[in-house]
């Protein structure tokens, strides 16, 4: 007998029950659509989305069910692709502009070559499946095969090594409160990965919400598979030039995000609880009174009425609305924390309306899913119905509208419970989902991010055209659309210090790329050295926050002593400098679908070692190498081939090997490539507080040929889909003898700051002449040995330099 049990299934990798596609019988191709069939009732139907994704289908029954997917962007638009489909004795062959996929007749194997001719992807049992006798439906699964080299990425938040082969994973939203290395399944949800073998990449994604499983050539080390306990065996095959290219098949597919206000790239500080209202305040001024730049400061759960969400707690908070406003006032924005769990009370409006309505989730026979979390005893709203959803989105009106709150923040939307076994709901629990009603086996993954995706509609709805900042704990393949995240509940370790950084950089190649962790870790008091050096970390992570459990000591910038307070305050003034190219890798992001935060091998995968990973890059030009361990103050680093210049001494490393660098407590090591431009900020306290009059380049000579964007638009509100914005493209061309900065634009906005103050850095040489657009400057000056610096008009088209 088969154990299906939940874990059960993880142990029928090949039971004797198990069935394998027959023969191939029949094949039929139109429109971009290719479908197989075999002599044993086993179809394989192949979609041609786009010239580089192709989706990969089968069913066992006489038809394919329903076709419909939370992940998938609705934006996302089948594209005309140049094929050719032909058949011989073997097999069915499939001819693209990138792939030559053949199904061969024998099983109807899958084998992916590129163009080529280079096999990258090969089935080894393929496709096989079991019948669910329990609950319906198959257990299906798929295996292929591994190459020796082979290296694969991605994966959502789990906390291994960046190359994942030799693992076994699951996906299933957990509650892992002091999670630890290796912990598995987390908070997140995200079936994809990415392989990489001898410089070619191809990346899969599973579409299945069931509980969903990979083992990576764990148990046979040649061997990929992936499986679900429900739902169809449904994934996609991206084609990519490279990694990054890879990336960008699949945001094309599962959504970018929105632009970010510029303050929510800002530091924010936040606590379980900072209250009551004196408490918020005094925290607020004191980052002001110890000049540490902020933008946003946060309630968590105290902030309420006994944990209902949408009402307050009087007593600690008597005027929400003018202690919104007079933080606003002094410079920062306020986020408050909403969870799923509505508690049963019929004084309480929220749970009336929602019970009346039918919106809150029930058992199979019809009780409703009680379960107790922070507030006792509640129910739970069904994010997967469309009006509940609405319903959700509008009780945002008083907390955004009228109150003035500038984000939300969704947790335990797993969904976590206190008190039971599972940590979730029971299985039986039925959803709504999209009108194709579904028990919590196929919904449980996508709950959060659809509480993400309700909130998010109803922040906006009442936002009054500013840009929301959603952060959710839980989600799932797509969530990038509606939410940012972070990594949960960590420890203040220094090995969390390095999770956090694996967590971070994966989650970023997973789609995700506006993530980041609780700095300083939630659980447990940090040290001094230990909080410096995750602040100096969170200065690269887009979602750069700190947040504690509040149940030790403080954890405030200024908690640490003086000395670590001036470095901390160094780190955040450095992140605010920073701001406008962390901005342009944003908006970059939004455009090409390329991550923010990216492993080595993404940035350099002619040279680089598949396996390096204390290092990340932020973009495509910044990278950076924190440090992990105490006591460090020297380290050991991988540059890749090509020039880099450190950030602080602007000494240069010719890369393509090994360095140890000096890494002192106040030191963060950060590399520019060479050739690039980086636009840097003043120094500011936070977003808004002046208006930008000068943008600073920071140009950095190379030889050859270096392009860097630099975007700009109203840095908040939604004009910039509209065209608001600049987005300038410079290319710098450096020889013996000049060198030459270009930068073109769109036209039609003007930004706030009419110049830039140019940085020309690894000038070494004397100066002969400086031409600006056509005409000679004499206006420049040398502020260091290899500095040189001048003041230009933003709308400049060309500077050339000889020497
Ligand atoms: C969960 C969250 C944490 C939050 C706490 C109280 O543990 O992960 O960030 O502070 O709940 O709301």
């Amino acid at each position: 007998m088969i154990d299906i049990s939940e874990e059960g299934l993880m142990n029928v990798v090949y039971g004797p029950q198990e069935k394998h596609p027959g023969e191939m019988v029949s094949f039929n191709e139109t429109d971009q659509v290719i479908t197989c069939s075999a002599d044993n009732e086993c179809h394989l139907r192949i979609e041609l989305l786009t010239s580089k994704i192709v989706r990969f289908r089968y069913t066992v029954k006489p038809y394919f069910p329903h076709d419909f997917s939370y992940a998938i962007d609705p934006k996302f638009k089948k594209e005309h692709v140049n094929y050719e489909c032909n058949v011989d004795e073997q097999r069915v062959i499939i001819k693209t502009d990138y792939l030559e996929i053949h199904i061969l007749k024998h099983k109807m194997f899958v084998h992916i070559y590129d163009a080529e001719g280079n096999l990258i992807s090969s089935d080894e049992k393929g496709f096989h499946w079991e019948e669910n006798h329990e609950y319906g439906g198959e257990n299906v699964k798929m295996s292929k095969s591994i190459f020796p080299e082979q290296a694969f990425y991605g994966l959502g938040d789990k906390t291994t090594l960046q190359n994942i082969k030799g693992n076994r994973f699951t996906n299933w939203g957990s509650d892992e409160f002091g999670f630890k290395a290796g912990t598995d399944p987390l908070y997140k949800n995200i079936n994809f990965l990415y392989s990489y073998y001898k410089g070619k990449t191809f990346g899969l994604y599973f579409d299945n919400s069931f509980r969903t499983f990979y083992d990576i050539g764990q148990e046979r080390k040649d061997i990929l598979s992936f499986w679900a306990n429900g739902g169809e065996m449904d994934y996609y095959f991206f084609y990519g030039d490279d990694l990054l290219d890879v990336s960008a098949q699949y945001t094309q597919l599962t959504g970018v995000p929105e632009m970010p206000p510029l303050w929510a790239l800002g530091y924010q500080q936040c606590k379980w609880s900072y209250f009551p209202e004196s408490n918020v305040m005094e925290i607020t001024e004191r980052m002001r009174a110890e000049k540490i730049p902020c933008d946003a400061i946060y309630l968590d759960i105290d902030y309420m009425d006994g944990f209902r969400c949408f009402t307050w707690n009087k007593e600690r908070f008597p005027d929400p609305k003018q202690m919104v406003s007079n933080l606003k006032t002094n410079g920062f924005k306020t986020v408050a924390i909403i969870d799923p769990g509505i508690k049963i009370d019929f004084d309480y409006s929220v749970f009336k309306e929602g019970l009346a309505k039918g919106y809150f989730c029930r058992r199979m026979d019809g009780p409703y899913m009680q379960g107790k979390v922070w507030p006792g005893e509640c129910y739970f709203p069904d994010f997967t119905n469309p009006e509940a959803r609405e319903w959700w989105a509008g009780l945002f009106q008083e907390l955004i509208e009228d109150i003035g709150l500038a984000g939300i923040w969704n947790d335990m939307n797993e969904p976590a419970l206190f008190d039971v076994p599972s940590k979730t709901f029971p299985l039986d629990v039925r959803h709504h989902y999209e009108g194709h009603p579904s028990s919590h086996r196929k919904a449980h993954n996508v709950y959060g991010m659809q509480m993400a995706r309700a909130t998010s509609e109803g922040v906006k709805k009442f936002a009054g055209n500013k840009r929301p900042l959603i952060i959710t704990r839980s989600g799932f393949s797509g969530m990038q659309r509606f939410s940012s995240t972070w990594t949960g509940d960590n420890l203040a370790s220094w090995e969390h210090l390095y999770l956090a950084h694996l967590q971070t950089l994966r989650l970023s190649i997973s789609g995700v790329s506006f993530c980041g962790s609780d700095i300083g870790g939630f659980i447990d008091q940090p040290e001094g050295e230990l909080y410096v050096r995750w602040i100096q970390l969170g200065v690269f992570h887009p979602f750069f926050r700190t947040h504690s459990s509040g149940d030790h000591g403080s954890q405030e910038p200024w908690s640490f002593g003086s000395k670590n307070t001036a470095i901390v305050r160094k780190a955040i003034e450095l992140r605010y400098k920073l701001l406008p190219y962390l901005y342009t890798c944003f908006y970059e992001h939004t455009i090409t679908g390329r991550p923010m935060l990216r492993p080595v091998i993404f940035n350099s995968t002619d040279d680089a070692d598949v396996n390096i990973n204390e290092e990340g890059f932020l973009g495509e030009h910044l990278l950076f190498s924190p440090v992990f361990q105490k006591n460090i103050r020297s380290k050991k680093i991988y540059l890749p081939k090509g020039k880099w210049y450190d950030y602080e001494s602007t000494e240069v490393f010719e890369g393509g090997k090994m360095f140890i660098v000096r890494a002192p407590l106040t030191k963060i090591p950060f590399f520019i490539r060479a050739g690039a431009v980086i636009p840097t900020f003043p120094k500011m306290q936070y977003v808004g507080e002046k208006v930008i009059k000068t943008v600073t380049l920071k140009t950095y000579f190379a030889e050859g040929e270096t392009t860097s964007g630099f975007y700009m638009d109203d840095l908040d509100g939604y004009q910039y889909q509209e065209g608001a914005y600049r987005y300038s493209r410079f290319i710098t061309k450096g020889s013996g003898s000049t060198f030459v900065l270009g930068q073109s634009f769109n036209k039609g906005y003007e930004p706030s700051f009419h110049n830039y103050r140019i940085q020309f850095i690894g000038l070494s040489s004397e100066i002969q002449n400086i031409h600006i657009d056509g005409v000679e400057s004499k206006e420049y000056r040398r502020v260091h040995d290899n500095k040189v610096e001048l003041i230009v008009k933003n709308s400049f088209t060309e500077i050339i330099i000889q020497f």
